[in-house]
């Protein structure tokens, strides 16, 4: 007998493939979201509809009839300009819930970030309180997708949203292979001087599917993971993997002063370089230390430490980089 009947958006991306592989195994009918030109390799058994999350005729059949629908798609300053970010987080998210008003869906779950919340200082761990004033495109996109999803809970519907931190595992382009480097190659001898929150890809499908069973609708849970600096966070890989870890800060002044540079690549080429621009040159600095423990208490939310993820991610970074 079938789990259950599930669409995912964001279904070929990092955080989509790990969830549809787990609510494969769990026995879910998987429908998945795919650009066409999009890699669906290993996902051979999810059913695939072909379309933009721009595109409301391809999401209303993709949602209607589905249990859950767990909306990942999205994009970053890694990899888009301002205004492609702002196009698929906020307007792909207002595409997919008027699909969803059309249709007949049982519980949506959104991907948001822990980047809309901050402390405001007095406090080490931000919790879901603590609602910032966005910094950049990617976290006033989110912050206006969030706005829209809670209006369609309070309204028409069903609806939680998830808050990961940096999610950490094998078949990430982005943050991990980075942390990776700072860990394991001598080429890498520099580390960022604040810190965050990583949690490993399992922990947050775990606390996904968490939302969709035991979520209240409206609410919204960060899913983190262990609190450390760059610094922490390199030696622990170096020591788990014979590495060589980063041994030089790079300096905080360094990291202000290369932001307006970023952004004027980034006003030329539409694609933005880290540190993406003056303000998140700021937050590079800090430490964002979350507190998961509104997710605990309510989804039985609970994340291993970074060791718990290093082998397989350490062994997929080998395989990639041979
Ligand atoms: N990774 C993290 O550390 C992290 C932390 C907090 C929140 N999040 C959020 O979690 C979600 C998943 O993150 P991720 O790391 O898995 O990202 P990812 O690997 O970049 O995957 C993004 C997914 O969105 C799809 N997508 C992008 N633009 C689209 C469009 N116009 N129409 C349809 N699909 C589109 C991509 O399709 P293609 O395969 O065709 O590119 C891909 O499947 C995102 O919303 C992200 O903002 C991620």
């Amino acid at each position: 007998m079938s789990a259950g009947t599930a669409a995912v958006t964001g279904a070929t991306g990092f955080l989509g493939t790990h969830l549809c592989e787990r609510l494969l195994e769990e026995g879910w009918d998987v429908r998945g979201l795919s650009r066409p030109s999009s890699d669906r390799d290993g996902l051979e058994d999810v059913d695939w509809y072909v379309g933009d999350v721009l595109e409301e005729e391809t999401l209303r059949p993709l949602v209607d009839g589905v249990d859950a629908a767990f909306h990942l798609a999205g994009v970053g300053l890694w990899s888009a300009g301002p205004e492609t970010v702002e196009r698929v987080n906020r307007d792909g998210t207002a595409t997919l819930l008027s699909a969803c008003r059309d249709a007949d869906v049982g519980r949506l779950i959104f991907a948001s970030t822990a980047g809309t919340r901050r402390t405001n200082g007095t406090k080490r761990f931000a919790d879901e309180s603590d609602v910032a004033e966005p910094i950049g495109a990617y976290q006033s996109s989110k912050a206006a997708a969030e706005r829209l999803v809670d209006r369609y809970a309070e309204t028409d519907g069903d609806a939680v949203t998830v808050h990961p931190t940096s999610i950490f595992g094998p078949g990430d382009d982005s943050f991990t292979p980075q942390l990776l480097a700072m860990g394991l190659e001598p080429t890498m001898p520099a580390y960022l001087p604040g810190g965050l929150s990583i949690v490993g890809v399992s922990d947050v499908v775990d606390g996904v599917l968490g939302a969709y069973h035991d979520g209240t609708s409206g609410e919204h849970y960060i899913l983190g993971g262990e609190n450390l600096t760059y610094d922490r966070a390199a030696s622990r890989v170096a020591d788990h993997a014979d590495g060589s870890p980063a041994r030089v800060p790079v300096p905080s002044t360094a990291i202000h002063a290369a932001g307006p540079v970023a952004e004027a690549v980034g006003a030329v080429t539409d694609r933005q370089v880290f540190p993406f621009d003056r303000q998140m040159a700021r937050l590079a600095t800090q430490k964002l230390f979350y507190s998961s423990e509104k997710a605990h208490d309510e989804l039985g939310y609970e994340y291993e430490p970074l060791e718990a993820h290093l082998p397989e991610t350490v062994a997929w970074y080998r395989e990639q980089n041979a």
